[in-house]
């Protein structure tokens, strides 16, 4: 049955990887005309595949696991090591619904209120300044507002530095050497900042505000009864603040969509909620920002001519499902419109994970994303006015994680 799923030939196809980036799964998929092939990385047999069909499979927690399924290396600069994206079953769904405790309806509002406080200061600052690098902007303020909104105490003179090794953490991601490395250096240096924190609140030294990100994982108990130990609460801590920072990847790459279509600038500043919603989605849709998800499998069974041999790594392409052609009409065109008729399946859109985020491991962070891009492109629009200065705009396809090259530079800002 091996033969019927194409097998890419060759050693090692690592370096096509790095090389391919984004689109190494995509380029595959069409070239073997297959939406499930196996090639080889890092020395062992990978299963990679692409579309709803292999969404709706990745997401079968009888078939797949987390655990053994993100290396080292991403674990020591991303995730955190063996933190809620390397956990299984029902201790990850306990887990689990700690996170989205903290991320209801009032505590998103919460959090977007600090944000759009923090966007209108800024705008007062930026009128005296020639110009504005967006994307550091952006990881200061929702720095601030991460911290402030879960609790945790931040200096003002901490906040760019705290911005960057965040930033840092989620940069290293697809890197090898100086990058991966700075990756580690901040994640070892945010972990001790927020586990001494996270034992301030435990001796009592500090007081933690009832209901706060700070407050639920200093106290969060497992299944067993027992707290997290002060490091791992620190780790999961972490998986609340670093990705509400990484959010200003996407206000950049939505700043980039309003330049190159100012005809949505009219429809955004009527304000619609559909409209800046459709907006935010095709900005998730469209521009890359994580390229594949990995798992294990679980127990031998066979999909699509394809065995899956436990143990074997398997990558759902993000990136590739994203932009299907079965899935979306010209797809690699930016049309916001497209989400009207939109089937609301939970896995053709899948820029944050694809199925039931209380039941798997899709991201409990979506709504939050959401509506602080929509607050931030609402303060692009209606707050401030700006120009645009000529700039190096593109990002590259095999970065990974990748953004615009110049950070998004805006100049003449004045507040309207
Ligand atoms: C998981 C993307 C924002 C917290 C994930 C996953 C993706 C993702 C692809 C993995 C899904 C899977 O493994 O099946 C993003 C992107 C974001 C973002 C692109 C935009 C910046 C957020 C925010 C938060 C958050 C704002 C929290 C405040 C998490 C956590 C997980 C996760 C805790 C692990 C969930 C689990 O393993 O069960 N995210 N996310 N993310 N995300 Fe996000």
């Amino acid at each position: 049955t091996k033969a019927r799923v194409p097998h890419e030939e060759g050693l090692d196809h690592t370096i096509s990887l790095i090389r391919e980036g984004y689109l190494f799964i995509s380029n595959r998929v069409k070239e073997f005309g297959s939406d499930v092939f196996v090639t080889r990385l890092l020395g062992q047999d990978v299963i990679c595949m692409s579309g709803e069909e292999a969404a709706k499979l990745f997401y079968d927690p009888e078939k797949f696991q987390r655990k053994g399924a993100a290396p080292k290396r991403v674990q020591e600069t991303l995730f955190g090591v063996n933190a809620i994206q390397s956990m299984d079953g029902e201790a990850h769904i306990h887990r689990k619904l700690l996170f989205l405790s903290l991320m209801t309806p009032p505590e998103q509002k919460r959090l977007v209120k600090l944000v759009k406080d923090e966007w209108k200061k800024a705008a007062a600052r930026w009128e005296k300044l020639e110009k504005v690098v967006l994307f550091d902007a952006a990881k200061e303020i929702l720095c601030r507002c991460a911290c402030e909104w879960a609790g945790v105490p931040l200096k003002q003179s901490e906040v760019k530095e705290r911005a960057e090794d965040f930033s840092a953490m989620v940069d290293a991601f697809g890197a090898v050497g100086p990058r991966h490395w700075k990756g580690r250096l901040a994640r070892n240096r945010a972990e001790d900042w927020i586990q001494g924190i996270i034992e301030q609140v435990r001796s009592g030294e500090l007081n933690a505000v009832e209901g706060t990100a700070l407050q639920q994982m200093a106290y969060h108990k497992e299944l067993n009864g027992q707290m997290l130990d002060s490091h791992m609460a620190a780790v999961e801590l972490i998986n609340v603040l670093r990705p509400i920072v990484a959010i200003s990847t996407f206000i950049v790459y939505a700043a980039l969509a309003l330049y190159e279509h100012p005809e949505y600038r009219e429809i955004l500043q009527a304000g619609g909620k559909h409209d800046v919603e459709m907006f935010s989605n095709e900005v998730r849709r469209y521009y890359p920002f994580g390229p594949f998800l990995g798992a294990r499998v679980k127990r031998n069974f066979e999909w699509n001519g394809c065995e899956f041999q436990e143990g074997m790594l398997v990558l759902l392409d993000i990136y590739g499902t994203n932009r299907d052609a079965r899935l979306w009409d010209s797809p690699d065109e930016f049309r916001p419109e497209r989400f009207r008729t939109w089937n609301e399946s939970l896995y053709q859109f899948i820029p944050q994970g694809g199925g039931d985020s209380s039941k798997g491991h899709r991201c409990p962070g979506e709504g939050i994303t959401t509506e602080i891009v929509k607050v931030s492109l609402d303060f692009l629009v209606n707050d401030i006015t700006y120009e645009v200065p000529e700039q190096e705009f593109s990002y590259s396809l095999s970065r990974m994680p990748t953004y615009p090259e110049s950070g998004f530079i805006i100049g003449q800002i004045r507040r309207v």
